[in-house]
């Protein structure tokens, strides 16, 4: 099983869309497994997006994503990053499949409503630097033995 680090960013909670993020999530068989809602600080937006600090758009994405509450979630299952990327589609709406979050109900790069870790290596330095681990839960879903074959 893998682990994933998922934010539904301001523009998501602003347009009331949390519930329709974890209903597909949630529908696709991924567990959640840690969730909160709160206003995320500079310094901890600045480490989320540490990769694109020489960007010309960190600036405006820093500013964006510290601009209200947003939800993180840590999601559990097979495959869960790929499983993911798939559900949140291509990071520009236009290039997002028809039936992604970011295909059904985004236009613009900048307010595309969702993250997803991209990476093993994404996925536990964004979960550390999120979650601790006391606030992650460990526990099975009473569908898992429909959802997985093994
Ligand atoms: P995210 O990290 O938010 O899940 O999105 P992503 O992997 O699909 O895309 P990434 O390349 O990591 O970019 C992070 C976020 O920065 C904003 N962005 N703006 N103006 C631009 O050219 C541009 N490129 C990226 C987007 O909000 C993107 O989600
Ligand atoms: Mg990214």
């Amino acid at each position: 099983m893998e682990r994933t680090y998922v934010m539904v960013k301001p523009d998501g909670v602003q347009r009331g869309l949390v519930g329709e993020v974890i209903r597909r999530i949630e529908r696709r068989g991924l567990k959640i497994v840690a969730m909160r809602m709160n206003t995320i600080s500079t310094d901890i937006a600045k480490k989320h997006y540490a990769e694109h600090a020489q960007k010309p758009f960190f600036n405006s994405l820093i500013s964006f994503i510290t601009s209200g509450p947003s939800v993180s979630m840590v999601i559990e299952g097979k495959n869960a990053i790929a499983v993911m990327r798939a559900i949140n589609g291509a990071t520009n709406p236009v290039n997002a499949a028809t039936g992604s979050i970011r295909g059904d109900l985004a236009l613009d790069t900048g307010r595309n409503i969702v993250h997803a870790s991209d990476s093993p290596e994404s996925a536990k330095h964004e979960i550390s630097i999120h979650f601790k681990d006391s606030e992650i839960a460990g526990y099975s879903r009473i569908d898992e033995t429909w959802i997985y074959e093994n």
